[in-house]
């Protein structure tokens, strides 16, 4: 009766634990959020007080394209990084989500091929499995911190139906951050082979130790097949306000998106205006404090799992996120048994187990994804809990 397609979306890493949270939480038990990819941290005013001052009396339809004045906002965002878009290289989408959606119901018929290094960011499956795509993973190493694999590798990955490589960079969720050189090695590939490139650059500005990430935006001689995807969700802590962002320089392909943009109409006029604001009124300094707040919780959780016997990690350098190696052999179960059998204090913790952000699930097994938006305290209770529920569960 239904779509084989939407038959085959995979259910999210976290889906099956919910029910043991829910259970966990009827009866009392705080659960440590460790699993939610959402920044803590408060909205800046700006984005309030923009919509506070809507003076219209009607909200109507914005253009399809998005509001002006935002995309007027974003070009010049990018110029402050040297990477110059025009007014019509730039379409706003309800999220990130969107722009991946539309970027991938473009370039792809059923069948054809994405490659993507893994793992990778499980919602991107619900599309790949909605649009008919075939995964080709590019395999990386956990103890080498996830860096690409050689240029051959890549290449040998590659056939007639390949339409596209993906990845997140800063990387959800291993918390790696490619290099300039990886990057540029991928650009080849993708002009030589004559496939797209889609960049997901949300993490952008969450890079750690004095680094800058390299946008794709300023490999200026491949622009038509560079797409890059943002958002405004953890940029600004505005996870639940819905404005993304497609950047290209390809004519036809923006046509196309701008066909589906229409075909919706719209997205929130008031999200917009905020995201206006925000784009506006923010800078460096902004940007700056941010990263400090998420660079001390990665040093304290990194400090912090490290001690714990058994427990491996890389120390991540981007976004919000890492991998972690659990001295278990089945990180769902003992993620389940955290929820349904432990507590520390009145708490305990939920994970995302990392077999569901891997196309080959047996690599993630053992192996759960952490993600550090949150507080210090609260990072130091989730610690404490996944050391005394590593001993428990171990000698039951
Ligand atoms: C790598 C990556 N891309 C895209 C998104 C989409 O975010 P949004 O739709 O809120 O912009 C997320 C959200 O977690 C993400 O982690």
């Amino acid at each position: 009766m239904f779509s084989k397609n939407i038959q085959n979306l995979k259910t999210s890493p976290v889906r099956e634990l919910i029910p043991y949270s829910k259970k966990a939480k009827d009866s009392g038990i705080d659960i440590i959020h460790l699993n939610i990819g959402q920044p803590d941290l408060e909205t800046p005013k700006e984005f309030f007080e923009a919509i506070e001052n809507f003076g219209e009396k009607t909200i109507a339809y914005s253009d399809s394209s998005g509001q002006k004045e935002l995309i007027e906002s974003i070009k010049k965002y990018y110029q402050k990084m040297n990477i110059n878009y025009e007014n019509d290289e730039i379409l706003i989408t309800a999220g990130g989500s969107e722009a991946l959606l539309f970027t991938l119901m473009t370039l792809f018929n059923v069948g054809e091929e994405v490659l993507i290094p893994e793992p990778y960011y499980a919602n991107y499956n619900s599309f790949f499995a909605m649009l008919g795509i075939k995964v080709v993973g590019i395999p990386t190493k956990f103890e080498d911190n996830f860096k690409l694999p050689s240029r051959d590798v890549i290449e040998s990955l590659i056939t007639e139906k390949t339409k596209a490589i993906m990845f997140s960079n800063p990387g959800n969720p291993t918390g790696a951050v490619y290099s300039r050189d990886e990057l540029l090695m991928l650009n080849e590939i993708s002009k030589e082979k004559n496939i797209f490139m889609i960049s997901d650059e949300v993490y952008r500005e969450f890079i750690y130790d004095g680094k800058d990430t390299v946008s794709c935006g300023t490999f200026t001689d491949n622009q038509e097949r560079i797409i890059i995807i943002d958002s405004i969700s953890k940029r600004f802590s505005t996870c639940g306000a819905r404005v993304g962002t497609i950047l290209n320089k390809n004519k036809d392909f923006m046509g196309y998106i701008l066909k589906l943009c229409q075909s919706r109409l719209a997205i929130s006029t008031l999200d917009m205006i905020g995201a206006e604001a925000l784009y506006r009124c923010l800078d460096e300094k902004y940007y700056q404090s941010v990263n400090r707040k998420y660079m001390e919780r990665r040093d304290f959780l990194f400090e912090g799992l490290k001690k714990i016997e058994g427990v491996v990690l890389n120390k991540p350098e981007g976004a919000f996120y890492c991998i972690i190696e659990l001295p278990v052999e089945d990180a769902t179960d003992f993620s389940k048994w955290l929820l349904g059998e432990f507590s520390y204090e009145g708490s305990t913790v939920m994970l995302a187990p990392a077999k569901g952000f891997y196309q080959r699930e047996e690599l993630g097994l053992n192996k759960v994804r952490i993600s550090y938006a949150l507080e210090l305290d609260r990072l130091e209770k989730a610690i404490k809990t996944i050391e005394l529920g590593l001993k428990k569960y171990n000698s039951r």
